[in-house]
C-alpha cells in the first residue's frame, strides 16, 4: 500500500479536491447551475489522471517483482556488472566511452582528496596486442589460458599511481575500477578488472615511467559470455567455474553469512 499512496500523494490529493471544492463553490455563486458541466469534467480529469496514476505504479510493482528486483536501478547494474572474460573483438568500443568511463573514476572519492590515479587507455586492436600477454585470466578455470583471438577485449583502461602525488594509493583505486566498471554496464559493455598482470612486461611494452605504478588493468568489450550469480555453498566454497554449456557461475556468499550483527 506504501506504494501506491505516499504522503506527498496524499497532500496533493487533498489540495487538489479542496481547490476544486472552493473553485465549485466561487463558480455556482457566478454562474449558478451553469457553472455544474464545467465542474463534473474537471472532476472527471482529476478522477482519470488519478486512475492513471494508479495503473502506472501498479505496472512498475509488477513488473518489478516478476523479475525479483526491487525498484532500484543502481541495484540492476551492479547485479549486470559481473566480470567478463569473453567479448565480442570485432564489436569497437570508441576511445570517446573510455574518457566518459575516466570522467566517473574522476569524480570518484579519493583518500585525503589527492586523487593520485593516472589513466592509459586504448581502444586500437594494436595496442590492445601489446596489452593482452601481459594479464593473467580467470585463475579458478584450469586449463584456460584466457580468451581466444576473437573473443578478446576491445579495449583497455589502465589505472597507473602517480608515486609523485603519494606512495600508496590505499583503496583509491579499487573505487575508480568499480566506476568505470559500472559506467560500462550502462553503456551496454562489460569488463573485468585485472590484478594479476606481468608488471614489468606491460612496463617495458607500453614505455611506462617508474614514475607510475601499475595498479589495475581493466578489460572491456560487449560481452560474449553468459555469468550467473550462485549462492555459495554451505562448505564455503567461492571458486567460480565454467559449465559444460560454456556458462560462467559465480558463487556469493549469502547476506547471513557476511552480516554479522547489530550493534
Ligand atoms: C582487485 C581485483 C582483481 C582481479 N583480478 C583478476 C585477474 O587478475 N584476472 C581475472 O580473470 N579476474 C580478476 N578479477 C575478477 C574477479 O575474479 C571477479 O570479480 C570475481 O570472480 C567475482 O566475479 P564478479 O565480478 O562477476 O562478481 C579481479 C577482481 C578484482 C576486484
Amino acid at each position: 500500500m506504501r506504494i501506491f499512496m505516499k504522503k506527498f500523494d496524499l497532500f496533493i490529493t487533498f489540495s487538489l479536491t479542496a481547490i476544486i471544492y472552493f473553485a465549485g463553490l466561487g463558480l455556482t455563486r457566478l454562474y449558478g447551475p451553469e457553472a455544474v458541466p464545467i465542474l463534473f469534467c474537471l472532476l472527471l480529469l482529476v478522477v482519470l489522471l488519478f486512475l492513471f496514476e494508479i495503473y502506472r505504479r501498479l505496472a512498475r510493482h509488477i513488473r518489478g517483482v516478476g523479475r525479483g528486483r526491487n525498484e532500484s536501478p543502481l541495484r540492476d547494474i551492479i547485479l549486470g556488472n559481473r566480470s567478463c572474460r569473453r567479448f565480442h573483438q570485432d564489436a569497437p568500443v570508441s576511445c570517446g566511452s573510455l574518457k566518459e568511463l575516466l570522467e566517473l573514476a574522476r569524480l570518484s572519492p579519493s583518500a585525503a582528496n589527492l586523487q593520485p590515479l593516472k589513466y592509459i587507455v586504448s581502444c586500437d586492436p594494436s595496442a590492445n596486442n601489446r596489452i593482452f600477454p601481459c594479464l593473467s585470466w580467470a585463475g579458478y578455470i584450469e586449463d584456460w589460458p584466457g580468451p581466444a583471438e576473437g573473443e578478446r577485449p576491445a579495449a583497455y583502461i589502465i589505472i597507473l599511481g602517480d608515486t609523485e602525488i603519494r606512495d600508496s594509493f590505499g583503496c583509491d583505486h579499487g573505487i575508480a575500477a568499480q566506476s568505470i566498471m559500472l559506467g560500462a554496464v550502462e553503456k551496454g559493455l562489460r569488463g573485468c578488472i585485472i590484478g594479476s598482470i606481468h608488471r614489468e612486461k606491460l612496463r617495458r611494452e607500453l614505455d611506462i615511467s617508474p614514475r607510475y605504478e601499475i595498479l589495475l588493468v581493466i578489460a572491456l568489450g560487449t560481452p560474449a559470455e553468459k555469468v550467473m550469480l550462485e549462492k555459495a555453498g554451505v562448505d564455503g566454497d567461492i571458486k567460480y567455474w565454467r559449465g559444460a554449456d560454456q556458462v560462467h557461475h559465480v558463487p556469493k556468499r549469502t547476506l547471513e553469512e557476511i552480516f554479522l550483527r547489530r550493534i
